[in-house]
């Protein structure tokens, strides 16, 4: 098949370079010339795990190229894939001008039947817009489908070509058709394809990240409760989670979500339920929890410091709002560096991925180290932000050796309590008791 992918960030090209891995014929069109540049001389523009050798393959067989005109790009397309952003407008709702921009110039420039699919993450409604907006211009025939993206980043590869689930929406049978010839080779293993109407669709996307937001903010809430009362989050999260009914999975408690897509579309769901005349009072609470949350660490840092920070130095190992990805959209580390910063302190950083991303965000305001142990030289503690591997079981005697004083606050409860308590650190982690040194 011919497809058109309009938007070539993080969903764009993951889904561009999936297609093409299954032999479709793909072009990826994006606004950004230097993006189109370097993705056409083969270099990548994104850390995603497993992505690279998909796209380098592709792109040499020729089933993968990429384009900045729309034009070019949808000319011999049977699908037409818009994956283009959708951020948060002023009061939260999700702003459609990308998407509805480019429904409108599809509409100008079609010349016969095309499949026009709602990747983007896009409120109750939206399909009908896109409609409205290509009909404006275009007389001919054509159907919108809307499917969601349920990829995560840092897994994104695997989740596109072995989704959970696959859910569309469309009234059109000869749209179904064409999606579900499209979509057959990615559920060989019997996960399902979900057929429904265009609204159920648009909203399963935005239920199924909000209920995850809430399965984390009620956890935090329990890791809250849990140092209150004496309790250990990881034996009560071991304790439910081996319930069918609620799982293992989304409980760690930890410094708050972040990430490109559950902060705003928890806003934006509970905006255009407000919208709608009904008040969304879970999700107005799951947004408020997160916003504490991020900040967990800094009133343990404080405390330790008898409320006075200023000149002090820390090491924050982890940028990234998760790991395996160079993501920094709303990542807690961005709001504990501000913090500190506010407060007089200095801070050095280590990520794998995602320093560059940061040094464009907010500059030399902090240091940049080489590797996660430069990081700590000289620092008075050390902060952990995000769970990347490497830190999970890192060398402590260059820890030891690196660090003024022998103190951790790990925002993403990566050791054992037990453990760094017997080498002799002050240990601060979410949900858990604090690990004082052994004298
Ligand atoms: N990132 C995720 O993990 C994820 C997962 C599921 C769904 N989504 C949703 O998918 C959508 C896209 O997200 P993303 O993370 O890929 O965004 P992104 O910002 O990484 O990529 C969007 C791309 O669209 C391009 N663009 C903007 N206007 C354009 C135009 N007029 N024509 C062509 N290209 C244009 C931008 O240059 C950018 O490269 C959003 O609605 C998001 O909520 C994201």
């Amino acid at each position: 098949m011919k497809i058109a992918v309009v938007g070539t960030g993080y969903v764009g090209l993951v889904t561009g370079t999936c297609f093409a891995e299954t032999g479709n014929d793909v072009i990826c069109v994006d606004i950004d010339q230097s993006k189109v540049d370097k993705l056409s001389a083969g270099q990548i523009t994104i850390y995603e795990p497993g992505l690279e050798k998909l796209f380098i393959r592709n792109v040499r067989e020729e089933r993968l190229h990429f384009t900045t005109s729309l034009e070019d790009g949808i000319r011999d397309a049977a699908i037409i894939f818009l994956a283009l952003p959708t951020p948060p407008g002023e009061d939260g709702s999700a702003d459609l001008k990308y998407v509805l921009g480019v429904a409108d110039h599809l509409g100008k420039i079609m010349t016969d039947y095309k499949v026009i699919v709602d990747k983007s993450t896009v409120p109750v409604g939206t399909a009908e817009k896109v409609r409205q907006a290509v009909a404006k211009n275009f007389k001919g025939e054509f159907d919108i489908v809307s499917n969601p993206e349920f990829l995560r980043e840092g897994v994104a590869v695997e989740d596109f070509m072995k989704p959970d689930r696959v859910v569309i929406g469309t009234e059109s049978e000869r749209a179904r058709k064409v999606m579900n010839d499209l979509y057959l080779p990615f559920v060989r293993q019997g996960n399902p394809i979900i057929f429904m109407d265009e609204r159920s669709a648009e909203l399963t996307k935005y239920a199924a990240n909000s209920f995850l937001a809430t399965k984390i903010s009620f956890m935090n809430e329990i890791a809250q409760l849990c140092e209150r009362l004496g309790a250990d989050v990881d034996m009560v999260r071991k304790g439910i989670g081996s319930d069918d009914r609620i799982g293992k999975r989304f409980l760690f408690p930890g410094i708050g979500y972040g990430g490109s897509c559950f902060p705003k579309d928890v806003q934006a769901l509970a905006r255009s339920s407000k919208e709608s005349g009904y008040e969304f009072k879970i999700l107005e609470a799951v947004m408020q929890v997160n916003e504490v949350q991020k900040l967990h660490l800094l009133p343990k840092i404080k405390r330790y410091f008898n409320d006075d920070i200023k000149g002090k130095r820390f090491a924050l190992w982890g940028l990234a709002f998760k790991p395996n990805t160079d993501d920094i959209s709303e990542a807690p580390a961005l709001y504990i560096i501000e913090a500190l910063l506010d407060a007089g302190a200095e801070v050095c950083v280590y990520d794998p991925e995602a320093m560059s991303n940061v040094q464009r965000q907010i500059g030399d305001v902090i240091h940049y180290a080489e590797n996660q142990y430069d990081c700590l030289e000289g620092a008075d503690a050390l902060i952990i932000a995000t769970e990347w591997n490497e830190f999970r079981t890192p060398n402590f005697l260059k820890i030891v050796t690196s660090l003024k004083n022998k103190v951790i606050f790990d925002g993403r409860n990566l050791f054992e309590t037990q453990a760094v308590q017997d080498l002799g650190f002050h240990y601060e982690s979410v949900g858990r008791v604090t690990a004082f040194p052994v004298k």
